[in-house]
């Protein structure tokens, strides 16, 4: 193959030849059976012909002819017919532990659409930050969007912040709607809210004031699940956000939510007991659900993080983002008709260094998971890639980590398994750079995307040293003090 098209078309023969064509070269028609996302096109002396069934189906072509066209303006004589392997190709951006600008955003979604993605998944809340303007309760900015300190082990320790407006938001949307991209807005919950409880105290369990967080990982304040006022909260939350973003899911996180406040909460006990539940992960479930339940209502379905199966209540219709599914609960639920997305931690998390996952292993990853049965299989809706940026701190750092890696995730969600080759894929990764960068994205050298050992071994050795700052050594310390007396209590009840 010599052309540079990514993701690599399904169906492509090339014939000698080239010309640089008029506009009134181009003629589109309009034909059945192409799919949603489909299209075709042909390239020869007469003409570029693009068919299609839907406007998507268009747009998809005139992505692939951008990526065409050469440096002369000559397009190849070229014959595609093109549609994706996978329905659901999702890129996911953390605005919260560092914000990006709605320039820079606007750019990734550029590039985005130019590989074929269609969903945009808005990390928009996380500990570190409330990144989304709400009105009912003006705390979640005014407090909940700073942090006292960049926080991560940054040496810079003046105040870090800011969120987006409803404004700033509805152009994202509306930019993103030019370019066929879906955006799903994440509130995490139950778990992952330490900026909302900084705003507003009496969301968690203790009522305890607490600061907005400097540290990466998982924090035991989450929201309590036994008070009513949490629920009327979280609902208020969505509804604003609901009228911002116009689609069909909404992703509610459910990750990463440690139990310890709920096992000692007398208002969670009360829920524990009042509900029926077993325990603090079925009071998980039941949280989730009247969630799920409160955005059924608004005619919207709901995206969970795995840990959201773990409960064995989640809802059916619920979308499970598979990140990291040690117990294998993902298969059991696609196997009996849920729907999955893969997220793979070790494959597709772009905010780990090269030298932990190499583009290699980012490519080779198929997105499928091994013990799903031929209903389960059909239940993988698709792929998506998310950059996590609590040691991203600006756009370049960004744009280094997900490109090309994105690139191939990008192909493993549109072009069929057996059709990928992955030192064809990196001289068209390559051969891209220089599109990206009339678009504002600077790749990662070509020499960083595979390193040699001695490189794989200083990115772990890096990646290690960051979690070690003297704040997040403080906060592990207090969690292993307070494991130690929850079990000397649990020993003395016992006795
Ligand atoms: C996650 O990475 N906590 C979903
Ligand atoms: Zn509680």
């Amino acid at each position: 193959m010599s052309v540079n098209i990514i993701p690599m078309p399904n169906k492509i023969f090339e014939y000698d030849g080239e010309k640089v064509f008029k506009e009134n070269d181009f003629f589109f028609e309009k034909k059945d059976g192409l799919g949603e996302e489909g299209y075709e096109l042909l390239i020869n002396q007469d003409g570029v012909f693009v068919s299609y069934s839907t406007d998507k189906g268009r747009f998809y072509a005139g992505k692939t002819l951008e990526q065409l066209k050469k440096k002369n303006g000559s397009l190849p004589f070229i014959r595609i017919s093109d549609s994706p392997r996978f329905s659901y190709r999702a890129f996911m951006i953390d605005s919260a532990r560092h914000m990006q600008s709605v320039d820079e955003i606007k750019k990734y979604i550029e590039a985005a659409a130019l590989y074929k993605f269609n969903v945009f998944h808005w990390h928009l809340t996380d500990d570190q930050g409330w990144r989304v303007e709400i009105e009912k309760y003006p705390e979640l900015t005014r407090v909940g969007a700073f942090r006292n300190g960049h926080g991560f082990g940054s040496k810079n320790k003046a105040v870090y912040g800011g969120y987006y407006t409803k404004d700033e938001i509805r152009d994202i949307v509306e930019f993103c709607r030019e370019r066929y991209i879906d955006v799903i807005p994440e509130i995490d919950m139950p778990g992952h809210m330490i900026a909302a409880i900084a705003s507003y105290p009496e969301l968690s369990c203790s009522g305890k004031p607490i600061g907005v967080e400097l540290n990466p990982g998982v924090h035991r304040t989450i929201l309590c699940a036994g008070n009513e006022k949490v629920f009327d909260f979280c609902f208020d939350v969505i509804d604003e956000v609901c009228e911002l973003f116009p689609y069909e899911y909404f992703h509610i996180g459910g990750d990463e939510a440690p139990k310890n406040r709920w096992d000692t909460c007398p208002k969670c006990k009360e829920r524990i007991r009042e509900e029926g539940l077993k325990n603090s992960e079925e009071l998980q479930g039941y949280f989730v659900n009247r969630i799920i339940g409160h955005l059924k209502e608004k005619g919207k379905k709901a995206v969970v993080w795995n840990e959201s199966l773990k409960s064995k209540m989640l809802q059916p219709g619920a979308l499970v983002s598979d990140w990291m599914d040690k117990e294998h609960l993902c298969e059991d639920w696609a196997n009996s008709g849920g729907k999955i997305i893969i997220e793979d931690f070790f494959h597709y998390y772009l905010d780990y260094n090269y030298g932990i996952t190499p583009l290699k292993k980012t490519y080779s990853f198929n997105p499928m998971l091994e013990k799903l049965d031929i209903e389960g299989r059909k239940s993988v809706m698709g792929v998506e890639t998310p950059i996590w940026t609590e040691f991203v701190e600006n756009f370049d750092r960004l744009c280094y980590l997900c490109f090309p890696r994105m690139m191939a995730v990008a192909e493993s969600g549109w072009t069929n398994w057996g059709r990928r080759n992955y030192r064809d894929f990196v001289r068209r990764a390559e051969a891209n750079r220089r599109l990206l960068l009339s678009m504002g994205i600077n790749m990662a050298p070509k020499k960083d995307w595979d390193p040699l050992p001695f490189g794989r071994i200083k990115d772990q050795l890096s990646h290690y040293t960051k979690f070690l700052t003297r704040e997040n050594l403080r906060c592990v310390r207090a969690n292993k003090k307070e494991d130690r007396e929850a079990k000397k209590r649990k020993k003395g009840g016992a006795d």
